[in-house]
């Protein structure tokens, strides 16, 4: 079992011992370890079963100590910088020599972000070096939004968890990158497309594959619970699945005949509903229901960021 506290100097000792810990930010809760140590790395990958072709986050405190390890900064990169950092923004920027390959996967950008969450920023403060930070869940499992879940999943791998209470995005961070002048969007998430439109002007969102590793956000099939899930319409599927045992995710509406129901909000809020996701997913899961049964929410603001998730949740492969 990991020691569950919030005491940051207890968390820089083990990082600088090239240790592993979990990390509160306001999207998910993340894996953390020295970014610049390929050994330490290597141990995230290992700790989260990730496949290597998976590049890693890097988490820092300020747009200056993250200028320390790229060629350059966009200017359009500092707009939105300067705008949403810190919070649910990740950006690809070109890499120097000082990020190990392993930490990128061997591309050519490194993706960089500055949390929300005053735990993590002030850790990130203390130390001398960024820290990778995937969500700390097994590959392809629910991410975790609580000290509690990466207890759970990881807690006999790592020593520590920084204590940082709920994840108050709940989804992970938007991605975005620069290609040929244009801002494309690698992986919706916690930052609304709207809001960065309505600063840079009409961005490009990348549709998912699950053949093209290097375009984040990827693999198809992500944040699964390892019970079924049906994505559709909720009172056909109670229909059709009667003689099964079901849980059902709602955007809005509860379901009385049902093993169990769960809204996302019940006010039909799209914040409430992305903070809600994967902890309302996890409660689905870890219930006794035979089937879990969900729908998409309407898709404006961060329900598109939701939908995504939803959709590669129902993915099994
Ligand atoms: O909100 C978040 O972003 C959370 C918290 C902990 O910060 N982190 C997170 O990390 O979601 P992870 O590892 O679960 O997802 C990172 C995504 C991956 O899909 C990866 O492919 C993409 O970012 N990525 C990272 N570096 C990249 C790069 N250089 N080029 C392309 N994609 C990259
Ligand atoms: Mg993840």
């Amino acid at each position: 079992m990991a020691e569950i506290n919030s005491d940051i100097n207890q968390a820089k000792e083990l990082l600088d011992a090239d240790q592993l810990i979990g990390l509160p930010t306001e999207t998910v809760y993340g894996l953390a370890g020295n970014g610049l140590k390929a050994n330490v790395v290597s141990k995230i990958f290992e700790v989260k079963n990730r496949p290597h072709f998976d590049p890693l986050i890097l988490h820092s405190y300020s747009l200056n100590a993250i200028s320390e390890y790229v060629k350059e900064i966009p200017e359009t990169a500092k707009i939105l910088a300067k705008a949403f950092w810190p919070g649910p923004l990740t950006i690809l920027l070109e890499r120097n020599e000082k990020i190990p390959d392993l930490t990128c996967s061997g591309l050519n950008r490194v993706a960089f972000r500055i949390p929300k969450h005053p735990n993590a920023l002030s850790l990130l403060k203390i130390l001398d070096y960024p820290l990778a930070a995937p969500s700390a869940n097994p590959f392809g499992y629910i991410s975790p939004t609580n000290s509690q879940h990466v207890q759970q999943q990881l807690g006999d791998k790592i020593p520590f968890i920084l204590e940082g209470k709920i994840s108050e995005v709940g989804i992970e961070s938007t991605i975005v990158g620069f290609e040929n002048g244009e801002t494309v969007i690698y992986r919706l998430g916690g930052l609304d497309v709207d809001q960065i439109e309505s600063l840079i002007g009409k961005v490009r969102i990348l549709p998912h594959s699950s053949s093209k590793p290097d375009a984040p956000g990827m693999l198809k099939s992500h944040y699964a619970p390892s019970k079924n899930i049906i994505l559709g319409n909720i009172e056909e599927l109670i229909e059709q699945n009667s003689n099964l045992k079901l849980g059902v995710l709602s955007f809005s509406k509860y379901y009385k005949d049902v093993e169990t129901s769960l809204m996302l909000s019940k006010s039909k809020d799209m914040h409430e509903a992305a903070k809600n996701l994967f902890s309302h997913l996890r409660k689905l899961d870890e219930s006794n229901v035979d089937l879990i049964i969900t729908e998409k929410v309407p898709s404006e603001g961060l329900g598109k960021a939701i939908n995504d998730r939803l959709q590669r949740a129902a993915v099994k492969e």
